[in-house]
């Protein structure tokens, strides 16, 4: 399988990629995988110019800023229209990106969750819970402002969701109350898992992320566990491979992970 890794380039440079997925493009180039930069903004007036070209058969991995679903439905055609082929299909980066694609299958694993369309139904569904506190979220982010995203009535439910539309814009797909559970702060590691293989940034596994690798079936997704108080590893979320933060993983440790797919173009792991 012969992967090419496409990222957004910096509008600044267009030589190299964007932000945080700069170093990511340096490495992997150096160490002999194929690369190619493409214009994020142009990609809305569906205008895809990667460079270089994606050649006829290469499998497409993105890495760059998070796409709301319509966009990678976008991207995956254009990249069908230049011969290749995404190696996570829009119905897989939804299973990982939305909540309630990968909710049913590790719900034992997560805070209890209830999915939700609109601010009435959130209401009505948090008065029936008999729950003490919501945290409060869309089916892909929390409450970035400082506010937070605890909300310790429905009226707080509705405060919370309107700063999430106030802030970002709208809430994409649906919203969601989950369970309030105490968790040790500064815990929280994210995980990656390719092809059904987990890594990690420190070279240790848990047995809660070897589980859930067995049990979310995605090509490239990440998974965030955190230790609960009284001991116990908590999912906190998963998310797809190809739009989550690198967060604590030193670039070459991270592009190993994509290298190790990619058996053909590896030069010296
Ligand atoms: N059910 C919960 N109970 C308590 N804290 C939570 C809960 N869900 C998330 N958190 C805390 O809030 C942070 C952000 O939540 P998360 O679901 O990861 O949203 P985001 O997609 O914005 O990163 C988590 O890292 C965790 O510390
Ligand atoms: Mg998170």
């Amino acid at each position: 399988m012969a992967i090419r890794v496409l990222f957004p380039y910096n509008p600044l440079n267009e030589k190299e990629a964007d932000g945080p997925f700069c170093d990511e493009y340096l490495f992997l180039r150096e160490m002999g995988m194929e690369c190619s930069l493409f214009d994020y903004d142009s990609l809305s007036f569906d205008e895809f110019r990667p460079k270089p070209r994606i050649g006829n058969g290469d499998v497409v991995l993105y890495r760059g800023w998070m796409l709301d679903p319509i966009t990678y439905v976008k991207l995956s055609n254009l990249v069908e229209r230049c011969g290749g082929q995404m190696l996570t299909d829009p119905d897989n980066f939804l299973k990982s990106h939305h909540l309630p694609g990968w909710y049913d299958s590790v719900a034992q694993f997560t805070p209890e969750t209830i999915l939700v369309e609109n601010e009435e139904e959130a209401v009505l569904r948090a008065e029936k819970t008999g729950w003490e506190k919501f945290f409060v979220k869309d089916f892909v982010k929390s409450n970035y402002s400082e506010r937070g995203s605890i909300a310790y009535s429905p009226q707080e439910v509705l405060e919370i969701i309107a700063l999430i539309r106030e802030h970002r814009g709208e809430i994409e797909g649906g919203i969601v109350l989950r369970k309030v559970e105490e968790f040790v702060s500064e815990s929280e590691v994210r995980y990656f898992v390719f092809n059904g293989k987990p890594y990690s940034p420190n070279g240790f596994v848990p047995h809660l992320v070897a589980e859930i690798a067995k049990l979310h079936k995605a090509p490239f997704y990440s998974i965030d566990v955190v230790e609960r108080t009284d001991g116990e590893l908590r999912l906190i979320e998963i998310g797809d491979g190809q739009v989550s933060d690198r967060k604590n993983w030193d670039t070459d440790i991270f592009c190993k992970v994509l290298i190790e797919a990619d058996p053909l173009k590896i030069k010296n792991i």
